[in-house]
C-alpha cells in the first residue's frame, strides 16, 4: 500500500503541469530567516513562466520597512535558488516578512509573493533541512540547471526531482505509468 500510495504521489506531481511560479521558501511558520547570516530563497523554477526577476522583500510594517526593498536587481529562473548574503539584504528581526519575485522592468507587477515569514535573530537555528523544499533539476528557460552548489538547505529530494526533470523525469514518469497499468488500475 505504501509503495502504491507513494506511486499515486509521484504521478500526481508529473501532472500538475498548469503550476506557476511560486516561492518555496522562505514562507510560513517553518522556514525563516537568520538575521546577520546567510538565507535561502527557492523557488519552483520547473513551473515557471518567467525567465528572470527582480527579488525584493517586503513587510506590512511600515516601521520595519517603509517600501518593499530590491535585493537581487535580476535574477535568471534557471537558478532555482540563491544564497543571500548580509551584504544583499541586511534585515532587521520581525515579523510578517515577504519575497516578493517582480517583473525587472516594474517592480509593482508581482510575479510571485511568498507566504509570510519571520528574521529570527543572529545564532537561532535554521529551519530543518527537511523542511526546506528543493528546486534543482532542469528549470524552464535554460536547457541546463545551474542550481548553485552553495545551497546549505538542500535536501535529496531524489525521486521528486527526477521527475521535475526532463528526460530523466519522463523516464520516471514511463516507470510510473508502467507501475500502474502493471496494478491494473
Ligand atoms: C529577461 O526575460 C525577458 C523575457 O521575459 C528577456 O527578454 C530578457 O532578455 C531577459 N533579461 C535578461 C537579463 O536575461
Ligand atoms: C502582515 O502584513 C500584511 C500586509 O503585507 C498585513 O495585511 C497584515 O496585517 C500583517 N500582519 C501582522 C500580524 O502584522
Ligand atoms: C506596473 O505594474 C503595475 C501592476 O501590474 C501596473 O498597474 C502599472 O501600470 C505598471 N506600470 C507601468 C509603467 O507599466
Amino acid at each position: 500500500m505504501l509503495a502504491r500510495a507513494a506511486i499515486f504521489a509521484v504521478a500526481a506531481s508529473v501532472m500538475s503541469v498548469s503550476a506557476q511560479l511560486q516561492i518555496l521558501a522562505p514562507g510560513g511558520p517553518n522556514l525563516w530567516w537568520v538575521a546577520q547570516s546567510e538565507n535561502n530563497i527557492v523557488w519552483n523554477c520547473q513551473e515557471s513562466q518567467f525567465q528572470n526577476f527582480t527579488i525584493l522583500v517586503a513587510n506590512g510594517n511600515p516601521d520595519v520597512l517603509v517600501s518593499p526593498e530590491a535585493i537581487i536587481a535580476i535574477e535568471p529562473n534557471f537558478n532555482c535558488d540563491i544564497m543571500i548574503t548580509t551584504q544583499q539584504a541586511n534585515l532587521p528581526v520581525a515579523d510578517n516578512y515577504t519575497v516578493q519575485f517582480a517583473n525587472p522592468l516594474n517592480s509593482s507587477d508581482i510575479y510571485a509573493q511568498s507566504q509570510p515569514f519571520a528574521i529570527m535573530a543572529l545564532g537561532a537555528a535554521y529551519p530543518a533541512t527537511s523542511a526546506t523544499p528543493t528546486a534543482s533539476g532542469t528549470a524552464t528557460g535554460s536547457s541546463s540547471s545551474t542550481g548553485s552548489a552553495a545551497s546549505v538547505t538542500k535536501s535529496s529530494g531524489a525521486s521528486l526531482n527526477a521527475v521535475a526533470g526532463g528526460p530523466a523525469g519522463l523516464a520516471a514518469m514511463g516507470v510510473v505509468l508502467a507501475g500502474l497499468v502493471g496494478m491494473g488500475v
